[in-house]
């Protein structure tokens, strides 16, 4: 699939998602692409030490769901390579995401893992690589950051070969009443540190973005979903 063949979606679109859902701070005020970027800048070292958390609270669904990934992967919204040593060694990789900062972790630690591999600063929404170039698309907790989440779905798609796969790791809003309450109470401040929509339901991004969905599941009370798609 082509992504031309698609109507443009952007913050509107990402608007009526949040009224439909009743609390995505995306509807108050938009942060743009540089805006987030600048939100990582400062984010990159936080990430690399709060690694060991991640391992026990994410890492297992990162192991299971990209353990298999398979030829050409392409890590989109790679951060600082977090999803790198749950990929099996035998992968030819590539790494994008729009902060230099993150990137600099990532390029340290495909050196730690001696993964064959490069990573390249780019905008998810908009992914120089030509049609059907990968085998598995991959990428974790990154929809929510994307000012528009359905383009950046739709470009993983156009970049994935037709008999590949794209597989998804994501996170959103509790399933769990409590959990999900304090998610919206937060919602606004957490949009405004970290231009992180932590009350998104991947599963309706995903499916706006019209990807054909294989297996979904969701775990950590309800607020992460894990997702194996294919192209059209
Ligand atoms: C929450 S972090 C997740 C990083 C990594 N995937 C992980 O699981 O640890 C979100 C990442 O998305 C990146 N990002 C945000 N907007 C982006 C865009 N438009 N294009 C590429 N990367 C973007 C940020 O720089 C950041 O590294």
């Amino acid at each position: 699939m082509n992504s031309t063949e698609r109507p443009e979606h952007g913050r509107a679109q990402s608007a009526e998602r949040g009224a439909d859902a009743g609390t995505d701070p995306v509807g108050n005020r938009p942060m743009s692409t540089d805006e987030i970027r600048a939100a990582y800048a400062d984010y990159a070292d936080a990430f690399r030490r709060f690694e060991r958390f991640d391992r026990l609270f994410v890492g297992g669904y990162r192991e299971r769901q990209f353990g298999d990934a398979e030829g050409r992967v392409l890590d989109v919204a790679c951060g600082t390579g977090t999803n790198f040593p749950y990929l099996p060694g035998t992968v030819d990789l590539v790494g994008v995401d729009i902060s230099p900062e993150m990137l600099a972790g990532a390029r340290d630690r495909l050196a730690d893992l001696e993964l064959d591999g490069t990573v390249r600063r780019m905008d998810a929404q908009n992914l120089d690589f030509p049609d059907d170039s990968f085998d598995t698309v991959i990428s974790a907790l990154s929809t929510c950051t994307f000012p528009d989440p359905v383009a950046a779905l739709r470009e993983m798609e156009r970049v994935c070969d037709p008999d590949g796969r794209i597989l998804l790791v994501e996170h959103g809003r509790s399933s769990v009443g409590p959990v999900a309450r304090f998610q919206e109470w937060r919602a606004d401040a957490h949009y405004e540190t970290a231009g992180c929509r932590w009350t998104q339901e991947p599963l309706a991004v995903v499916d706006e973005a019209g990807l054909t969905v294989r297996r979904a599941d969701s775990g950590f009370l309800g607020m992460i979903t894990t997702v194996e798609a294919v192209p059209e």
